[in-house]
């Protein structure tokens, strides 16, 4: 049953084309891409949701309070994601989903056990990787039936871990970190059994071979290598200087591994010939976040700095160019405009439209914000601190707002913590506000 509605959905999904396309519909940069068995592309985003593509039509899947770093397919129809919100949560394909556990600091990735599809894995900057078991019924964990999922905690590294990866029995962990160590754990006793790099530079991405004997990782610092999984001796290096490395993918069919980095370059290398086989400028700025490939191998799928993805045939992504999309207004020439506006893309417009509708953007729009009650924009979620609040909004209660900074201005609400310290450079913002929010922005 499944199956069949499965395969169904193959023919419309414009993942396993194999010709350049974009995903669009998000309201702030991809931060991970995830593809299901049946070609399904879901991504995840600053913009607080998870976008699932079974067309190019997506399904938002909406829930986390912060941004979404991290989503993976548990099966075709079923999805995890990790958040800055510190939550996991599951969602099933139509839109329904629940938070079950969280970290104590954000969740940066999500590894599903390929094996034995109960169990799977994340990790947090809270220094700890965390082992989940579903359990029988993931319908019934989505509902909260049951004491499913079973957690275990793996302490022992000493700052954010950043990637995790499974062997291919699940019986053995892979983790990377911000303390520049990659250290192996036994599941079953939860234990760390071995350290098989000290990078010394902080450790971003990891993908495990272990049928074929091989670890990848990338580092903050650019370097780019293949271990020996049983030595731990470099086998390849692949540093080209470019950092930091930001996001990895692997295609198992074809053997090619896919290395994004903060310059803005995707480079794939031939795993068995061990040799750099492609080397594209895959944005004209900002980094590369997000790497995936579709299940074949035929396109790699990316995202960074703009709300689209971009896929590319791997056989002719130059052909393509890299990524271009709308110039977003916060990555304008700081240097062009005057001091209010300046403040304004630099500071805000990633999480607020200045015009009617809140655009999927992290947070409520700001038009006509002056005089209105804080918490009444129809389309937004605000959260409950926000939404009780006699705020009303004026020159003075912005200043306010960003002098003290919204957690003291406003102690429970959702937005990010941040102050603006020079008096003059709140003035000039407020002044820009006044107009913009009547006109709109463009
Ligand atoms: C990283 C995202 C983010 C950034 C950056 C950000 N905000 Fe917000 N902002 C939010 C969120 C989320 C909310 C809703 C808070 C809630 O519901 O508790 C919010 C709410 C507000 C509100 C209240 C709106 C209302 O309808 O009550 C104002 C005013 C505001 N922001 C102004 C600003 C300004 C000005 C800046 C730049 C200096 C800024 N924000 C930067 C996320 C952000």
């Amino acid at each position: 049953m499944l199956r069949a509605v499965a395969i169904a959905c193959v023919m419309a999904s414009p993942s396993l084309a194999q010709e350049f396309f974009t995903l669009k519909g998000h309201g702030g940069p991809i931060m991970d891409i995830a593809v299901a068995s049946n070609g399904t592309i879901a991504t995840a985003s600053f913009d607080n949701s998870v976008g699932l593509w079974p067309t190019d039509k997506p399904v938002w899947l909406e829930g986390h309070a912060a941004a979404v770093n991290t989503v993976a397919f548990y099966s075709n129809h079923l999805l995890i994601s990790g958040s800055d919100d510190f939550g996991v949560a599951l969602w099933e394909d139509q839109g329904g989903g629940r938070l079950v556990g969280s970290h104590e600091a954000k969740v940066t990735d999500i590894e599903i056990c390929r094996e034995n599809s109960n169990l799977f894995a994340t990790s947090s900057w809270d220094a700890t990787v965390a082992l989940w078991d579903i359990g029988p019924s993931f319908a019934d964990v989505l509902i909260g039936l049951g004491d499913w999922p079973e957690r275990r905690d793996l302490a022992g590294h000493t700052s954010g871990v950043n990637d995790v990866a499974f062997s291919g029995d699940c019986k053995t962990l892979y983790s990377a970190a911000s303390d520049g160590t990659i250290r192996v754990w036994d599941v079953d006793s939860a234990q760390e059994t071995q350290r098989l790099a000290n990078h010394g530079f902080g450790v971003n991405e990891l993908i495990v071979n272990d049928a074929d004997g091989w670890l990848a990782y990338g580092a903050v610092d650019g370097g780019t290598r293949m271990l020996s999984l049983k030595t731990g001796e470099v086998i390849a290096d692949f540093t080209l200087g470019r950092r930091p490395i930001l996001a990895m993918a692997y295609d198992r069919v074809g053997k090619q591994l896919a290395v994004g980095d903060g310059e803005g370059f995707i480079m794939v290398i031939d795993t068995q010939q061990r040799a750099i086989t492609r080397d594209f400028r895959a944005t004209k700025r900002g980094p590369v976040w997000a790497l995936s490939f579709s299940p074949g191998g035929q396109n790699i799928h990316a995202g960074g700095i703009e709300d689209i993805m971009y896929s590319w045939p791997v056989a002719t992504m130059d052909e393509h160019g890299p990524m271009t999309g709308e110039p977003r207004s916060f990555l304008e020439d700081p240097k062009t405009l005057p001091n209010g506006e300046r403040q304004f893309k630099r500071k805000c417009s990633i999480c607020h439209t200045l015009t009617e509708g809140s655009a999927r953007k992290a947070g409520p729009s700001l038009y006509q914000l002056f005089g209105r009650k804080a918490g009444t924009v129809a389309d937004y979620a605000y959260s409950d601190i926000l939404t009780g609040s006699e705020i009303v909004w004026s020159p003075e209660t912005i200043n306010g707002l960003f002098d003290e900074g919204p957690d003291h201005y406003i102690p429970g609400t959702k937005m990010p913590m941040q102050r603006i310290v020079k008096q003059s450079d709140r003035d000039d913002l407020i002044e820009y506000l006044r107009t913009a929010t009547v006109q709109g922005e463009d």
